[in-house]
Protein backbone atom coordinates (compact mmCIF):
# COMPACT_ATOMS: atom_id res chain seq x y z
CA UNK A 1 0.00 0.00 0.00
CA UNK A 2 1.18 3.81 -1.19
CA UNK A 3 0.11 7.07 0.96
CA UNK A 4 1.51 10.56 0.89
CA UNK A 5 1.34 10.71 4.50
CA UNK A 6 1.92 7.68 6.95
CA UNK A 7 0.26 8.85 10.46
CA UNK A 8 0.87 6.61 13.21
CA UNK A 9 -1.49 6.78 15.88
CA UNK A 10 -5.01 7.37 15.78
CA UNK A 11 -5.46 9.89 19.06
CA UNK A 12 -6.73 13.57 18.82
CA UNK A 13 -3.67 14.59 16.98
CA UNK A 14 -3.36 12.07 14.24
CA UNK A 15 -7.07 11.73 13.43
CA UNK A 16 -6.87 15.93 12.84
CA UNK A 17 -4.12 15.46 11.29
CA UNK A 18 -5.56 13.52 8.43
CA UNK A 19 -8.35 15.33 7.97
CA UNK A 20 -6.84 18.34 7.67
CA UNK A 21 -4.52 17.14 4.94
CA UNK A 22 -7.53 15.50 3.16
CA UNK A 23 -9.24 18.80 2.45
CA UNK A 24 -5.80 19.82 0.64
CA UNK A 25 -6.43 16.73 -1.63
CA UNK A 26 -3.38 15.00 0.15
CA UNK A 27 -3.99 11.18 1.44
CA UNK A 28 -2.84 10.19 5.04
CA UNK A 29 -3.73 6.49 6.20
CA UNK A 30 -3.90 6.32 10.00
CA UNK A 31 -2.59 3.21 11.87
CA UNK A 32 -3.92 2.73 15.15
CA UNK A 33 -2.89 -0.01 17.55
CA UNK A 34 -5.99 -0.24 19.25
CA UNK A 35 -9.36 -0.64 18.74
CA UNK A 36 -12.00 2.52 18.05
CA UNK A 37 -13.45 2.19 20.84
CA UNK A 38 -11.18 1.53 23.58
CA UNK A 39 -9.47 4.96 21.97
CA UNK A 40 -13.52 6.32 22.60
CA UNK A 41 -13.20 4.85 25.74
CA UNK A 42 -10.63 7.11 27.22
CA UNK A 43 -11.86 10.28 29.33
CA UNK A 44 -9.40 13.04 29.27
CA UNK A 45 -9.32 16.67 28.32
CA UNK A 46 -12.02 18.60 28.10
CA UNK A 47 -11.26 22.48 27.22
CA UNK A 48 -10.43 23.88 24.29
CA UNK A 49 -8.86 26.95 22.53
CA UNK A 50 -9.77 28.87 20.00
CA UNK A 51 -7.46 27.69 17.85
CA UNK A 52 -8.16 23.69 18.04
CA UNK A 53 -11.67 25.03 17.55
CA UNK A 54 -10.61 26.67 14.85
CA UNK A 55 -9.32 23.76 13.21
CA UNK A 56 -12.05 21.16 13.58
CA UNK A 57 -13.81 24.26 11.47
CA UNK A 58 -11.11 24.39 8.92
CA UNK A 59 -11.62 20.08 8.93
CA UNK A 60 -14.81 20.79 8.50
CA UNK A 61 -15.84 18.80 11.91
CA UNK A 62 -17.28 21.50 14.09
CA UNK A 63 -20.91 21.33 13.90
CA UNK A 64 -21.47 19.17 16.78
CA UNK A 65 -19.01 21.19 18.80
CA UNK A 66 -20.54 24.20 18.12
CA UNK A 67 -24.05 22.83 18.80
CA UNK A 68 -23.05 21.47 21.89
CA UNK A 69 -19.79 23.02 23.41
CA UNK A 70 -20.27 25.62 26.29
CA UNK A 71 -18.69 28.39 25.75
CA UNK A 72 -17.13 29.79 29.37
CA UNK A 73 -15.89 33.12 29.37
CA UNK A 74 -14.07 32.83 33.20
CA UNK A 75 -12.54 30.18 35.40
CA UNK A 76 -12.66 30.38 39.54
CA UNK A 77 -9.43 29.99 41.79
CA UNK A 78 -9.88 28.96 45.08
CA UNK A 79 -6.97 29.79 47.90
CA UNK A 80 -6.82 29.78 51.51
CA UNK A 81 -7.30 33.34 51.34
CA UNK A 82 -10.65 33.26 49.30
CA UNK A 83 -11.51 32.93 45.93
CA UNK A 84 -11.41 35.01 42.86
CA UNK A 85 -12.75 35.16 38.89
CA UNK A 86 -10.10 35.28 35.95
CA UNK A 87 -12.96 36.64 33.61
CA UNK A 88 -10.94 35.87 30.19
CA UNK A 89 -13.77 37.48 27.51
CA UNK A 90 -12.85 40.94 29.24
CA UNK A 91 -8.93 40.51 29.69
CA UNK A 92 -8.44 38.65 26.02
CA UNK A 93 -11.83 38.91 24.13
CA UNK A 94 -11.67 35.17 23.69
CA UNK A 95 -13.41 32.61 25.64
CA UNK A 96 -12.16 28.88 26.15
CA UNK A 97 -14.53 25.77 24.60
CA UNK A 98 -15.67 23.07 27.04
CA UNK A 99 -15.99 20.07 24.70
CA UNK A 100 -14.90 16.71 25.97
CA UNK A 101 -11.83 14.97 23.48
CA UNK A 102 -13.81 11.28 23.74
CA UNK A 103 -16.59 13.98 21.52
CA UNK A 104 -13.19 15.42 19.42
CA UNK A 105 -12.18 12.14 18.44
CA UNK A 106 -15.03 11.17 17.87
CA UNK A 107 -16.26 13.71 15.45
CA UNK A 108 -13.05 12.50 13.70
CA UNK A 109 -13.81 9.13 13.21
CA UNK A 110 -16.80 9.61 11.84
CA UNK A 111 -15.98 12.21 9.44
CA UNK A 112 -13.03 10.14 8.23
CA UNK A 113 -15.66 7.11 7.75
CA UNK A 114 -18.35 9.61 5.54
CA UNK A 115 -15.08 10.44 3.36
CA UNK A 116 -14.18 6.63 3.09
CA UNK A 117 -10.60 7.48 4.26
CA UNK A 118 -8.78 4.40 5.24
CA UNK A 119 -8.13 3.60 9.45
CA UNK A 120 -5.93 0.27 10.09
CA UNK A 121 -7.03 -0.90 13.94
CA UNK A 122 -5.37 -3.29 15.65
CA UNK A 123 -1.73 -2.08 13.57
CA UNK A 124 0.93 -3.59 15.86
CA UNK A 125 4.47 -3.85 15.93
CA UNK A 126 4.73 -0.53 13.67
CA UNK A 127 7.93 -0.09 13.15
CA UNK A 128 9.06 2.98 10.46
CA UNK A 129 12.22 2.92 8.02
CA UNK A 130 14.18 4.78 6.04
CA UNK A 131 13.19 7.89 7.80
CA UNK A 132 16.43 10.03 6.89
CA UNK A 133 16.20 8.69 3.63
CA UNK A 134 13.84 10.32 0.79
CA UNK A 135 11.68 7.17 0.40
CA UNK A 136 10.50 5.86 4.23
CA UNK A 137 8.29 3.71 4.99
CA UNK A 138 6.50 1.69 7.85
CA UNK A 139 5.91 -2.02 8.25
CA UNK A 140 3.18 -3.86 10.95
CA UNK A 141 0.79 -6.19 11.69
CA UNK A 142 -2.66 -6.96 11.97
CA UNK A 143 -3.86 -9.97 13.49
CA UNK A 144 -1.16 -12.80 11.29
CA UNK A 145 -0.56 -10.60 8.36
CA UNK A 146 2.39 -8.72 8.28
CA UNK A 147 2.00 -5.58 6.15
CA UNK A 148 3.90 -2.77 4.04
CA UNK A 149 2.98 0.57 3.97
CA UNK A 150 5.26 3.58 1.91
CA UNK A 151 4.72 6.91 1.93
CA UNK A 152 6.42 10.34 1.30
CA UNK A 153 6.22 11.46 4.93
CA UNK A 154 5.46 9.96 8.66
CA UNK A 155 3.77 11.70 11.06
CA UNK A 156 4.36 10.29 14.94
CA UNK A 157 1.35 10.96 16.61
CA UNK A 158 1.34 7.93 18.50
CA UNK A 159 1.37 9.62 22.39
CA UNK A 160 3.66 9.60 25.03
CA UNK A 161 4.35 5.47 24.97
CA UNK A 162 4.48 4.97 20.68
CA UNK A 163 7.08 4.04 18.52
CA UNK A 164 7.67 7.41 16.78
CA UNK A 165 9.80 9.33 18.80
CA UNK A 166 12.05 6.39 20.29
CA UNK A 167 12.86 6.07 16.20
CA UNK A 168 14.70 9.24 15.79
CA UNK A 169 18.16 7.96 17.52
CA UNK A 170 19.05 8.41 21.17
CA UNK A 171 22.10 10.55 20.22
CA UNK A 172 19.93 12.78 18.08
CA UNK A 173 17.40 13.32 20.49
CA UNK A 174 17.59 15.43 23.99
CA UNK A 175 14.67 14.53 26.48
CA UNK A 176 13.72 17.48 29.09
CA UNK A 177 11.74 15.62 32.28
CA UNK A 178 10.33 16.85 35.40
CA UNK A 179 7.88 14.43 37.43
CA UNK A 180 5.80 15.45 40.29
CA UNK A 181 5.36 13.93 43.87
CA UNK A 182 1.36 13.42 43.16
CA UNK A 183 -1.37 12.30 41.03
CA UNK A 184 -5.12 13.45 39.95
CA UNK A 185 -7.68 11.17 40.95
CA UNK A 186 -10.39 11.65 38.57
CA UNK A 187 -13.78 11.11 38.55
CA UNK A 188 -16.36 11.70 35.80
CA UNK A 189 -19.93 11.95 37.36
CA UNK A 190 -23.41 11.87 36.06
CA UNK A 191 -24.50 14.79 37.91
CA UNK A 192 -24.88 18.46 37.12
CA UNK A 193 -21.64 20.36 37.72
CA UNK A 194 -21.02 22.31 40.57
CA UNK A 195 -20.97 25.57 38.94
CA UNK A 196 -21.46 27.12 35.25
CA UNK A 197 -17.30 27.85 35.17
CA UNK A 198 -14.40 25.41 36.13
CA UNK A 199 -13.60 25.95 39.71
CA UNK A 200 -9.64 25.39 40.56
CA UNK A 201 -8.94 25.61 44.15
CA UNK A 202 -5.64 25.06 45.79
CA UNK A 203 -6.61 24.04 49.53
CA UNK A 204 -4.26 23.21 52.24
CA UNK A 205 -5.29 19.74 51.71
CA UNK A 206 -4.61 19.55 48.11
CA UNK A 207 -5.50 20.43 44.97
CA UNK A 208 -9.28 20.22 43.47
CA UNK A 209 -10.71 21.14 40.65
CA UNK A 210 -14.36 20.57 39.63
CA UNK A 211 -14.85 20.63 35.81
CA UNK A 212 -17.34 18.78 33.45
CA UNK A 213 -18.16 17.63 30.19
CA UNK A 214 -22.09 19.18 29.79
CA UNK A 215 -25.23 19.96 31.78
CA UNK A 216 -25.57 16.10 33.03
CA UNK A 217 -21.62 15.43 32.97
CA UNK A 218 -19.13 16.58 35.93
CA UNK A 219 -15.48 16.00 35.87
CA UNK A 220 -13.66 16.38 39.33
CA UNK A 221 -9.97 15.65 39.84
CA UNK A 222 -8.48 15.73 43.59
CA UNK A 223 -4.58 15.45 44.02
CA UNK A 224 -3.67 12.13 45.49
CA UNK A 225 -0.36 10.84 46.39
CA UNK A 226 1.17 8.50 43.76
CA UNK A 227 0.96 5.00 45.46
CA UNK A 228 -2.43 5.06 45.34
CA UNK A 229 -4.98 2.99 42.96
CA UNK A 230 -8.35 4.08 41.89
CA UNK A 231 -9.96 1.14 43.62
CA UNK A 232 -8.45 2.34 47.39
CA UNK A 233 -10.84 5.19 46.63
CA UNK A 234 -14.78 4.50 47.20
CA UNK A 235 -17.19 6.60 45.60
CA UNK A 236 -17.46 8.16 49.08
CA UNK A 237 -14.51 8.92 49.93
CA UNK A 238 -14.29 10.63 47.20
CA UNK A 239 -16.72 13.36 47.63
CA UNK A 240 -16.09 13.78 50.97
CA UNK A 241 -12.11 14.98 49.90
CA UNK A 242 -13.50 16.98 47.09
CA UNK A 243 -16.08 18.67 49.78
CA UNK A 244 -13.30 19.21 52.01
CA UNK A 245 -11.12 21.45 49.71
CA UNK A 246 -14.16 23.24 48.37
CA UNK A 247 -15.13 26.46 49.73
CA UNK A 248 -18.04 25.63 52.10
CA UNK A 249 -20.72 27.20 49.79
CA UNK A 250 -19.16 25.43 46.89
CA UNK A 251 -19.43 22.13 48.70
CA UNK A 252 -22.89 23.10 50.20
CA UNK A 253 -23.90 23.21 46.32
CA UNK A 254 -22.22 19.53 45.58
CA UNK A 255 -24.30 17.46 43.63
CA UNK A 256 -23.14 13.61 43.57
CA UNK A 257 -24.25 11.31 40.95
CA UNK A 258 -23.21 7.55 39.94
CA UNK A 259 -19.61 7.75 39.07
CA UNK A 260 -19.11 6.39 35.27
CA UNK A 261 -14.86 6.73 35.62
CA UNK A 262 -12.28 6.68 38.25
CA UNK A 263 -9.04 6.75 37.13
CA UNK A 264 -5.20 7.95 38.33
CA UNK A 265 -3.14 10.07 36.14
CA UNK A 266 0.43 10.83 37.48
CA UNK A 267 1.66 14.57 36.71
CA UNK A 268 4.56 14.97 34.13
CA UNK A 269 6.31 18.09 32.13
CA UNK A 270 8.30 16.69 29.44
CA UNK A 271 9.62 17.78 26.11
CA UNK A 272 12.09 16.15 23.34
CA UNK A 273 13.80 18.21 20.55
CA UNK A 274 14.08 18.07 17.58
CA UNK A 275 10.46 16.81 17.07
CA UNK A 276 11.68 16.14 13.25
CA UNK A 277 14.46 13.89 11.94
CA UNK A 278 14.66 13.66 8.22
CA UNK A 279 10.69 12.66 7.09
CA UNK A 280 9.42 11.87 10.44
CA UNK A 281 7.63 14.87 11.99
CA UNK A 282 6.16 14.30 15.89
CA UNK A 283 2.96 15.96 16.96
CA UNK A 284 1.32 15.79 20.40
CA UNK A 285 2.11 13.47 23.05
CA UNK A 286 5.08 11.34 21.40
CA UNK A 287 6.70 14.87 21.61
CA UNK A 288 6.09 16.42 24.67
CA UNK A 289 3.53 16.03 28.03
CA UNK A 290 2.72 18.74 30.73
CA UNK A 291 0.80 18.54 33.85
CA UNK A 292 -2.87 18.28 33.33
CA UNK A 293 -2.90 21.79 35.63
CA UNK A 294 -4.37 24.79 33.05
CA UNK A 295 -5.80 22.10 30.33
CA UNK A 296 -2.88 21.67 27.27
CA UNK A 297 -2.33 18.66 26.90
CA UNK A 298 -4.92 18.32 23.77
CA UNK A 299 -4.32 21.87 22.73
CA UNK A 300 -0.46 21.83 22.70
CA UNK A 301 -1.03 18.42 19.97
CA UNK A 302 -3.51 20.68 18.28
CA UNK A 303 -0.67 23.32 17.99
CA UNK A 304 1.59 21.06 16.32
CA UNK A 305 -1.15 19.79 13.92
CA UNK A 306 -1.29 23.20 13.10
CA UNK A 307 2.32 23.57 11.53
CA UNK A 308 2.81 20.33 10.59
CA UNK A 309 -0.70 20.51 8.28
CA UNK A 310 0.53 23.89 6.82
CA UNK A 311 4.24 22.62 6.21
CA UNK A 312 3.01 19.72 4.48
CA UNK A 313 0.17 21.76 2.63
CA UNK A 314 2.95 24.35 1.18
CA UNK A 315 5.33 21.15 0.19
CA UNK A 316 2.01 19.67 -1.98
CA UNK A 317 1.57 22.78 -3.64
CA UNK A 318 4.40 24.23 -4.45
CA UNK A 319 7.62 21.96 -3.34
CA UNK A 320 8.10 24.40 -0.58
CA UNK A 321 10.09 22.71 1.91
CA UNK A 322 10.86 26.18 4.08
CA UNK A 323 7.45 25.20 6.54
CA UNK A 324 8.83 21.60 6.82
CA UNK A 325 12.05 22.67 7.66
CA UNK A 326 11.05 25.31 10.50
CA UNK A 327 8.23 22.42 11.91
CA UNK A 328 10.65 21.81 14.82
CA UNK A 329 11.07 24.69 15.60
CA UNK A 330 8.39 26.85 15.20
CA UNK A 331 6.05 23.68 16.94
CA UNK A 332 8.82 24.03 20.34
CA UNK A 333 8.88 27.64 20.49
CA UNK A 334 5.23 27.52 21.34
CA UNK A 335 5.56 24.16 23.50
CA UNK A 336 7.83 25.80 25.82
CA UNK A 337 5.68 28.82 26.69
CA UNK A 338 2.72 25.98 27.41
CA UNK A 339 4.91 23.82 29.74
CA UNK A 340 6.05 27.03 31.75
CA UNK A 341 2.57 27.99 32.11
CA UNK A 342 1.35 24.30 33.03
CA UNK A 343 4.22 24.28 35.38
CA UNK A 344 3.97 27.45 37.11
CA UNK A 345 -0.04 27.13 37.58
CA UNK A 346 0.90 23.28 38.98
CA UNK A 347 3.49 24.82 41.43
CA UNK A 348 1.05 27.23 42.45
CA UNK A 349 -1.89 25.53 43.34
CA UNK A 350 -0.65 22.08 44.35
CA UNK A 351 0.37 20.75 47.67
CA UNK A 352 4.23 19.22 47.30
CA UNK A 353 5.49 17.44 50.42
CA UNK A 354 8.23 19.19 51.97
CA UNK A 355 7.02 22.80 51.90
CA UNK A 356 7.57 24.31 54.58
CA UNK A 357 6.44 28.61 56.19
CA UNK A 358 8.52 29.83 53.48
CA UNK A 359 7.44 28.22 50.43
CA UNK A 360 3.58 28.28 51.88
CA UNK A 361 4.04 31.98 52.02
CA UNK A 362 5.01 32.54 48.65
CA UNK A 363 2.43 30.92 47.57
CA UNK A 364 0.30 32.61 49.33
CA UNK A 365 1.47 35.88 48.39
CA UNK A 366 1.51 34.87 44.32
CA UNK A 367 -1.89 33.84 44.63
CA UNK A 368 -2.95 37.04 46.38
CA UNK A 369 -1.32 39.17 43.29
CA UNK A 370 -2.94 37.18 40.88
CA UNK A 371 -6.33 38.08 42.66
CA UNK A 372 -5.74 41.85 43.02
CA UNK A 373 -3.15 42.44 40.02
CA UNK A 374 -5.00 43.26 36.12
CA UNK A 375 -2.01 42.84 35.00
CA UNK A 376 -1.20 39.23 36.19
CA UNK A 377 -4.69 38.22 35.23
CA UNK A 378 -4.40 39.26 31.71
CA UNK A 379 -1.27 37.05 31.54
CA UNK A 380 -2.90 34.07 33.17
CA UNK A 381 -6.07 34.32 30.41
CA UNK A 382 -3.77 35.11 27.60
CA UNK A 383 -2.04 31.94 28.34
CA UNK A 384 -5.50 29.72 29.49
CA UNK A 385 -6.90 31.11 26.27
CA UNK A 386 -3.91 29.42 24.41
CA UNK A 387 -0.93 31.87 22.88
CA UNK A 388 -1.72 32.33 19.04
CA UNK A 389 -0.14 29.92 16.79
P1 LIG B 1 -2.88 10.16 22.33
O1 LIG B 1 -4.23 10.66 22.69
O2 LIG B 1 -2.10 9.44 23.34
O3 LIG B 1 -3.08 9.24 21.05
C1 LIG B 1 -2.04 8.43 20.55
C2 LIG B 1 -2.66 7.24 19.84
O4 LIG B 1 -1.61 6.45 19.31
C3 LIG B 1 -3.46 6.34 20.78
O5 LIG B 1 -4.73 6.11 20.24
C4 LIG B 1 -2.61 5.07 20.89
O6 LIG B 1 -3.42 3.91 21.05
C5 LIG B 1 -1.89 5.08 19.55
N1 LIG B 1 -0.59 4.38 19.59
C6 LIG B 1 0.31 4.34 20.60
N2 LIG B 1 1.37 3.60 20.25
C7 LIG B 1 1.15 3.16 19.00
C8 LIG B 1 1.88 2.35 18.11
N3 LIG B 1 3.06 1.85 18.47
N4 LIG B 1 1.36 2.10 16.89
C9 LIG B 1 0.14 2.60 16.54
N5 LIG B 1 -0.60 3.39 17.35
C10 LIG B 1 -0.11 3.66 18.57
N6 LIG B 1 -5.09 16.87 28.69
C11 LIG B 1 -5.82 17.89 29.06
O7 LIG B 1 -5.69 18.96 28.45
N7 LIG B 1 -6.72 17.77 30.10
C12 LIG B 1 -6.90 16.57 30.76
O8 LIG B 1 -7.71 16.47 31.66
C13 LIG B 1 -6.13 15.48 30.40
N8 LIG B 1 -6.24 14.30 31.04
C14 LIG B 1 -5.44 13.27 30.65
C15 LIG B 1 -5.52 12.05 31.31
C16 LIG B 1 -4.70 10.98 30.94
C17 LIG B 1 -4.79 9.66 31.68
C18 LIG B 1 -3.76 11.15 29.89
C19 LIG B 1 -2.84 10.02 29.48
C20 LIG B 1 -3.69 12.37 29.22
C21 LIG B 1 -4.53 13.44 29.60
N9 LIG B 1 -4.48 14.66 28.94
C22 LIG B 1 -5.23 15.69 29.33
C23 LIG B 1 -3.61 14.90 27.84
C24 LIG B 1 -4.36 14.78 26.52
O9 LIG B 1 -5.37 13.82 26.61
C25 LIG B 1 -3.33 14.45 25.47
O10 LIG B 1 -2.45 15.55 25.38
C26 LIG B 1 -3.91 14.11 24.10
O11 LIG B 1 -4.60 12.89 24.15
C27 LIG B 1 -2.77 14.02 23.07
O12 LIG B 1 -3.26 13.49 21.88
P2 LIG B 1 -2.33 12.62 20.96
O13 LIG B 1 -3.20 12.26 19.80
O14 LIG B 1 -1.06 13.33 20.71
O15 LIG B 1 -1.95 11.34 21.80
C1 LIG C 1 -10.05 19.39 32.67
C2 LIG C 1 -8.79 18.98 32.89
C3 LIG C 1 -7.83 19.91 33.18
O1 LIG C 1 -6.57 19.55 33.38
C4 LIG C 1 -8.12 21.24 33.28
O2 LIG C 1 -7.15 22.13 33.60
C5 LIG C 1 -9.38 21.64 33.03
C6 LIG C 1 -10.36 20.71 32.73
C7 LIG C 1 -11.11 18.38 32.37
O3 LIG C 1 -10.80 17.20 32.27
O4 LIG C 1 -12.28 18.77 32.25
Amino acid sequence: MRCQVAIIGGGPSGLLLGQLLHGQGIDAVVLERRSRDYVLGRIRAGVLEQGLVGLMEEAGVAERLHAEGHKHNGTVIVHPGGSFRVDFRELTGRPVVVYGQTEVTRDLYDARDAAGLMTEFGAEDVVIHGADTDAPHVTYRVGDEARRLDCDFVAGCDGFHGVSRRTIPAALRREFEKTYPFGWLGVLSESPPVGDELIYAGAEGGFALCSMRNDRLSRYYVQCPLTDRPEDWSDEAFWAELRHRLPADVAGRLVTGPVIEKSIAPLRSFVTEPMQWGRLFLCGDAAHIVPPTGAKGLNTAASDVNYLYRALTGYYASGDRAGLDSYSQKALGRIWKAERFSWWFSSLMHRFPGQDGFDLRMREAELAFLAENEAQQRAFAENYVGLPY
